[in-house]
């Protein structure tokens, strides 16, 4: 679905953060602002700030801020259409949908088509399960199982009624069409035309997306038959992608988000034991290994995951290669054993809900330590099968694309192999070289092999001073002071009033000064161009909801600054003509140490560019411009402040 940009500006419009973030925070008045306990991480003070004038929120314990819009994404684990949908519920705003090609629009309306046919199986498969046959058959398969009946209206457990078109002339009374049924998967076309209902006499296990949506079905046999699937799944369709759909994130994700870590179980089963025994922050992979697609819905919510193994070591070890695609990803892996012969199904029913968190806690190893430590037993003192295995357990560090965990790995390694950290190191970069050719890209930068002998200082390769935080300096009094007056006295001692905005741009154009970091150059740039052509000045307000992620985020962060100059003297108690004052200086000396920084940046790229040079002429320009810039440095130095207050 498409949603005009009309709807979208009303919805801005009415938004008002204190409002949608009150939904789920509780917040208190603090001066102009709000402040709460933030619900993106455990804390007993509140650090969670709420700005209605600005529109925004903020934690400083965390780091979390953005919009209204921002926060239902991140809190309710919503995309940004659903996210406008919600505020368009809450602030009763009619959604005025875009036009759709005819292609567009026909794709739209089967999908749409499928999830109303799914919304309705499910309905009726969870009300067969009340119902007499269902009640003797499957009803009762789940008490016996111990699945609660919290769980049942959960995850929606069903029952299919056995008989071959039981659901199928339910559904074709009720107007849903013969292809649509078999398109949907939900039946099967026979030879003589007739329908077939895919799922008959089952427990029905109903598999939903991210927003709760149904896009399949799982089926569990109910009787002894030995020749019979013990499961039946529903078929890919149109909505039902078996490689990006994983079961349980719809009833995880929030649980995921808050304790920071995901389970990653096999069956529909163990999901829903955990869950009982009160780990509700786990999926599971339907038997199979994870996929790309799988393995980035779950990392959506965290980047930590705990594998739970019931097999054997030799199906731990199977594993392994699929364990790597999830490495690679970025992810960290934690792996737990069940003790022998249990799945977390059973295990989870067997044993008290304290029980169950303690023994996943405590069992749980990292899994590159429990690798380790699984090859080196297998090795016990065999030099030439340790060489093999160690080779094994890099091909692992080798995927992680974070360096520094790279790093922290190998010393472990180090340690629980009792190698030198130099020869795995070694091996581990050859590896990298390796993998970077085959796939014919660039992958992570490799570790600096530690040497002995710290290598003879080279010329030219001193470092460039970095301009980074007096670049963040300058945006940071734009975002804040843009568009705050301040008054300038010339040499001949003539004054004018001018904005912060205006200033800058003439001050930083006359020297031809650009940003390093491309971020702050765009956010320069609006301000550049209202500047230039006389348009409103950028904004907070319009920052804070600009359609460029980075650019929102930047500037939240800069508004919630907590080092902000403002909140300084709110608490000094100074009033606002001395705020202009203040500001003024401020203008100052942002400018000046940004233009020195630049300055001084520019002497080492010369300073370091001479010893290169490769003709005279050359180094001759290199000379005369370095006296240039120590000129301009020294002018600089005994800077004389120009700006001042009226
Ligand atoms: N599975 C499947 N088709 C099968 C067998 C298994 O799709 N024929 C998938 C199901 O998602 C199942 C998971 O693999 O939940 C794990 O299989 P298994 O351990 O055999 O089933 P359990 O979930 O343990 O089911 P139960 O406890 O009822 O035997
Ligand atoms: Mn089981």
């Amino acid at each position: 679905m498409m949603i005009s940009p009309e709807t979208v500006a009303n919805i801005r419009d009415a938004m008002r953060v204190e409002e949608v973030v009150g939904e789920f925070v509780s917040l208190k008045k603090r001066g102009v602002n709000l402040i709460g306990l933030c619900p993106f991480h455990n804390e007993k003070t509140p650090s969670f700030n709420v700005h209605p004038v600005k529109g925004i929120f903020k934690c400083f314990g965390c780091g979390e801020g953005g919009n209204a819009i921002d926060f239902l994404i991140k809190h309710e684990q919503l995309n940004y259409v659903e996210a406008l949908k919600w505020l368009a519920r809450k602030y009763n705003i009619e959604i005025e949908e875009k036009e759709m090609t005819p292609e567009e629009s026909a794709t739209h309306d089967l999908r749409e088509r499928l999830f109303n046919l799914n919304a309705f199986a499910e309905s009726y498969f969870h009300e067969q399960l009340f119902a007499p046959e269902g009640k003797a058959i499957a009803f009762s398969y789940c008490r016996e199982r111990g699945i609660t009946d919290e769980s049942i209206e959960k995850f929606r457990v069903g029952y299919a009624p056995d008989g071959f078109n039981t659901f199928a002339s339910h559904a074709m009374s009720k107007g849903y069409s013969k292809e649509l049924l078999v398109t949907g998967g939900l039946c099967i076309e026979r030879d003589n035309g007739s329908l077939l209902d895919r799922f008959r006499g089952r427990l029905i296990f109903p598999i939903h997306n991210l927003s709760g949506r149904v896009v399949g079905f799982g089926g569990r046999i109910l009787k002894n038959d030995a020749r019979a699937a013990k499961y039946i799944n529903s078929p890919e369709t149109e909505i039902y992608r078996k490689s990006k759909v994983i079961y349980g994130i719809y009833q995880a994700r929030s649980a995921i988000a808050n304790q920071e870590m995901s389970y990653l179980a096999e069956g529909y089963t163990d999901v829903i034991a955990m869950h009982q025994a009160g780990v509700q922050n786990v999926v599971a992979s339907s038997g199979t290994a994870l996929t790309e697609d799988q393995i980035r819905a779950i990392k959506r919510y965290s980047p930590n995951i705990t594998i739970i193994f019931d097999g054997d070591t030799a199906g731990i070890k199977a594993s392994f290669r699929s364990i790597d695609l999830i490495l690679k990803e970025g992810m960290n892996v934690r792996i737990v054993p069940m003790p022998e012969g249990e799945d977390p199904d059973s295990f989870a029913r067997s044993r008290r809900s304290s029980e169950v968190l303690t023994y996943l806690k405590e069992k749980s190893s990292n899994f590159i330590t429990f690798k380790a430590g699984l090859l080196m037993q297998e090795a016990s003192g065999d030099p030439v099968k340790l060489g093999g295995l160690i080779r094994e357990i890099i091909s692992s560090i080798a995927l992680i694309p974070d360096h520094l965990i790279r790093t922290l790995f190998i010393k472990e390694c180090a340690e629980v192999t009792n190698m030198e950290e130099e020869q795995l190191v070694h091996e581990l970069n050859k590896q990298m070289r390796n993998l970077r050719i085959k796939n014919k890209e660039a992958t992570p930068e490799e570790l600096p092999e530690p040497r002995r002998d710290t290598p003879a200082k080279q010329h030219g390769t001193e470092k460039v001073p970095l301009t980074e935080y007096q670049e963040y300096e300058v945006i940071r009094l734009l975002v804040n002071y843009g568009d705050h007056n301040v008054g300038i006295k010339l040499p001949d001692e003539t004054t004018y009033e001018s904005t912060i905005a205006n200033e800058v741009v003439k001050e930083l154009d006359a020297d031809e000064i650009t940003f390093d970091n491309p971020l702050w150059q765009s956010i320069y740039q609006l301000y550049k161009n209202a500047v230039n052509e006389n348009t409103p000045l950028p904004d907070s307000n319009i920052l804070v909801h600009h359609p460029d992620a980075e650019i929102r985020n930047a500037a939240v962060n800069m508004i919630t600054s907590p080092y902000q100059l403002s909140e300084n003297w709110e608490a000094r108690n100074i009033n606002v003509t001395q705020e202009k004052d203040l500001l003024s200086e401020a203008l100052d000396d942002v400018l000046h140490s940004f233009r020195m920084r630049k300055v001084e940046a520019m002497m080492q790229q010369v300073h370091n560019a001479m010893p290169v040079a490769e003709t005279d002429e050359e180094r001759i320009k290199l000379l005369k411009k370095y006296h240039q810039l120590l000129i301009i440095r020294s002018r600089l130095a005994q800077h004389i402040r120009r700006i001042i207050t009226f």
